[in-house]
């Protein structure tokens, strides 16, 4: 009984930082303004037998319709109310994503906006997803319903209504972030409103939630509604499971507020691990793989237990929301597989994989003049996501998380799981190795010259499949092949002129 009552206790203290993922399920993947009827077939056809753990959604209540510019994906971050019903689906498609992707053990998180409503600028009329009356001048929007009571317009100090100074805390959360009307979630009625939204969600089957500005909202304030959210679905999860939370806190250092205010109410995004690691990948400001060495708390990051990670996400990977140009991205493709494949492989954080759209990307000043663009669409109805007879995706999409070397590493991530970190070799600049205990290991040559190195893997003798060059098929490499001698050593020949210059090893490639 007292075992119990410990392991219980255990249980719902470590709650909302677990994300809910199946064992041996370690990524997620942040499929990026898809449509509902694509990601119930991805889960079915791609994620699940690949090993990744759960999808990270675009916003599925309903949004303001932006025609100018056209139907930007910034939209999405502007709510008209609670239903379900976007450009990505209705609820009865939202429900069967829930449930096909759940039935075969990938987990839905949603992208929770709850900060704010559409902007000041948004007009009145019925411009949104679901056709549902706003007037946003008036703070009206009756299909909630909020009115003028349940926002921020009193309580905002500055001058203009809109945050001024990022070095005022009260400033920062109270008032209105790029013009966005800014709820007042310190009124038990919006709270209420909020958490009967989540609920509604993880009653249909969701495993947690991405919050949307979580810098925006008090701690304690985003405390008080995730105290009114219900356990998951007993139909998929066990009984008493508390929804995965991941809050957006973009804090790179330097201002009022930190990271560390919201550990109590979940994980938090690390913004510090994808500009860090993007500077050391293009060795800028005098960056090299061989400081990597302490990669994580050792960079000054937060605790491993509290951070999710990330190379890029929707926001930075065109140049909003904090990173800045050392962020990697699809564009950068070969630094971008190796920056990818260096988290996936490295303990710290969860990790969670990038799936983007191509954009028409177009510098004026060194600025992305087409930074708005929303996905691929048909007279503004999202383009459906074709699959190529090579597996790669059509219609725009670049679907980086079906690029053999991604797609592997999340393999790799599920093989090496609890695993301690270890071997790590370096040549003192860019190139570098390391392993995770017996199960993998993993060698980077990120310099202009070649490298040719006998190392200590850690893993058991044999011959194994280089999971990036290619893939293990029926026993058979298409790739390069590292032969691990009985002493666990093993020669790495890796080109500085090869298509990707890292090679990763499994116990579940080994031939
Ligand atoms: C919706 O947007 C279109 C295009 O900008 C505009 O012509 C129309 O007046 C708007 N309708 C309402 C009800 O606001
Ligand atoms: C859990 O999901 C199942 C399957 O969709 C559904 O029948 C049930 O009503 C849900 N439970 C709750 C509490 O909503
Ligand atoms: C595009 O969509 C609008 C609004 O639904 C419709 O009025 C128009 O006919 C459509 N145009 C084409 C070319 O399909
Ligand atoms: C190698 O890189 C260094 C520094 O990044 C650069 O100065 C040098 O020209 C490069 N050499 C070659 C052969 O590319």
């Amino acid at each position: 009984m007292k075992f119990f009552l410990l392991l219980s206790a255990i249980g719902l203290c470590w709650a909302q930082y677990s994300p809910n993922t199946q064992v041996g399920r370690t990524s997620i993947v942040h499929l990026f303004e898809w449509r509902w009827a694509d990601i119930a077939q991805e889960c079915e056809r791609y994620l699940a037998p690949n090993g990744f753990g759960g999808v990270q959604i675009s916003p599925p209540n309903e949004n303001i319709v932006v025609h100018n510019p056209s139907r930007p994906w910034w939209e999405r971050y502007q709510p008209i109310s609670y239903n379900i019903c976007t450009r990505s689906g209705n609820e009865d498609e939202f429900r069967d994503m829930v449930n096909r992707c759940n039935n075969v053990g990938v987990r839905i998180y949603v992208d929770a906006v709850i900060n704010h409503m559409c902007s000041e600028a948004g007009s009145s009329g019925t411009n949104s997803t679901c056709g549902s009356y706003f007037d946003a001048q008036n703070r009206a929007f009756p299909a909630v319903p909020y009115s003028g009571w349940d926002f921020n317009d009193v309580k905002c100090r500055s001058g203009s209504g809109g945050i001024e100074n990022y070095n005022d805390a009260a400033q920062v959360r109270d008032c209105r972030l790029v013009g966005l009307l800014d709820l007042a979630l310190e009124k038990d009625y919006v709270r209420t409103k909020i958490a009967d939204y989540m609920n509604h969600l993880i009653d249909i089957g969701v495993a947690g939630f991405r919050l949307d500005a979580a810098k925006h909202m008090w701690p304690g304030d985003i405390k008080a509604v995730l105290d009114k959210l219900h356990h998951l679905n007993v139909t998929w999860f066990p009984e008493g499971s508390r929804p995965f939370i991941y809050q957006e806190v973009i804090d790179l250092g330097g201002e009022a507020i930190s990271s560390s205010e919201y550990f109590g109410n979940g994980r938090v995004t690390e913004f510090k691990y994808g500009a860090k690691l993007g500077t050391v990948i293009r060795k800028w400001s005098g960056e090299k793989m061989a400081y990597l060495k302490n990669w994580g708390e050792g960079w000054g990051f937060m605790p491993s237990d509290r951070a999710l990670v990330f190379v890029d996400n929707h926001d930075n990977q065109r140049g909003h929301g904090a990173g800045g140009a050392s962020i990697l991205t699809f564009w950068d493709a070969r630094m971008y597989k190796m920056a990818v494949g260096f988290m996936l492989a490295h303990p710290y954080g969860f990790t969670r994989v990038m799936s983007s759209y191509h954009w028409p990307r177009y510098f004026e000043n060194g600025k992305d003049v087409n930074d708005w663009v929303g996905p691929p669409n048909n007279n503004e109805t999202i383009k459906e996501v074709t699959i190529n007879p090579d597996t790669t995706c059509g219609n725009g999409w670049v679907c980086e998380h079906r690029w053999r070397q991604i797609r592997n590493m999340v393999a790799f991530r599920n093989v090496v799981d609890g695993q301690p970190f270890t071997n790590w070799w370096d040549n003192g600049n860019n190139q570098v190795a390391f392993g995770r205990g017996n199960r993998g290991f993993i060698v980077f040559n990120n310099d202009n010259w070649s490298l040719s190195s006998t190392l200590q893997t850690g893993l058991p003798s044999g011959t194994y499949c280089d999971v990036i060059s290619g893939d293990n098929v029926e026993g058979d490499c298409t790739g390069i092949k590292i032969s691990v001698s009985s002493d666990g050593r093993a020669h790495f020949p890796i080109s500085n002129f090869a298509e990707d210059p890292f090679i990763a090893i499994h116990t579940e490639a080994k031939l």
